[in-house]
């Protein structure tokens, strides 16, 4: 049985990622939570095959005995950096705090876990490492400029880690979701719904293991953007 860890897993996309999992039956699934506790509570209680640890992915020395913790206990084969910050404002209205906690929770943590977990993985028959990044890449919208600065970095990360680890048979997949609707927003119909980002990764989760997938880029056909620049004859 594959031992999946998935960050962030009790709201938004972690937690449909982690119940799409668990519905599957087929998975071992340790998942990190920090603020969501009740929903952590909840989802362990509907699930046998889910455990939830309390981790704050910006501490660094709490993320470091973390890895520790699972460096002693059995192997992952499977590390899905999911938890992160959305913070949209112009980047001199941001205070330093948010700046910082953009590039600590969207770039550090999942670099620490990678970088730390790389030893668990590589005992995996098939290690895999997934990393939510986000359309915001390719978009660059103002407003947006850490967010998407923090995205580009951690999509870079795995480009390039990819060429390294390959070789040594472990692979990356890069998540780029344009908006999904973890907002309770009522437009769900012109969104990605947290439950179809979640069979993509469960999709990725699923292929032969001699396959290395570099990208899912996944928008709703509603967030296209149609309009020609001027200089276009149409
Ligand atoms: N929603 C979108 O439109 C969208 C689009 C593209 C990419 N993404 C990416 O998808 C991922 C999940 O987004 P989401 O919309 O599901 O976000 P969300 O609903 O805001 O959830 C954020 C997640 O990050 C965790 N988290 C936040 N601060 C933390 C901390 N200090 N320590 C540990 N965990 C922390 C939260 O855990 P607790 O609740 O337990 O604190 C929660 O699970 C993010 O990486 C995001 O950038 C989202």
């Amino acid at each position: 049985m594959k031992h999946i860890l998935v960050t962030g897993g009790a709201k938004g996309i972690g937690r449909a990622i982690v119940e799409a999992l668990a519905a599957a039956a087929e998975y071992k699934i340790t998942a990190t939570y920090f603020g969501s506790n009740a929903a952590a509570d909840e989802i362990a209680a509907s699930y046998p095959a889910v455990r939830f640890v309390k981790v704050d992915l910006q501490d660094r020395q709490a993320l470091a005995a973390f890895i520790t913790d699972l460096l002693a206990a059995e192997p992952i084969d499977v590390l899905v950096n999911n938890a992160g910050l959305y913070v949209g404002k112009p980047f001199e209205n941001m205070t330093l705090d948010e700046v910082f906690q953009q590039i600590d929770l969207n770039f550090t943590a999942p670099t620490q876990l990678i970088h730390g977990l790389l030893p668990l993985l590589k005992k995996a028959k098939a290690p895999l490492i997934i990393n939510i990044s986000s359309q915001a890449v390719h978009e660059r919208i103002s407003g947006e400029a850490m967010y998407t600065a923090v995205k580009t970095a951690l999509s870079t990360l795995a480009y390039v880690l990819r060429a390294e680890l390959n070789p040594e048979g472990v692979r990356f997949v890069t998540v780029e979701p344009f908006g999904v609707n973890t907002y309770g927003l009522d437009e769900p119909s012109s969104m990605i719904l947290p439950e179809e980002l979640a069979k993509m990764v469960l999709y990725a989760i699923e292929m032969p293991d001699h396959l290395q997938l570099d990208n899912l880029g996944i928008s709703h056909l509603k967030q296209s953007r149609p309009d020609y620049p001027d200089w276009i004859e149409q």
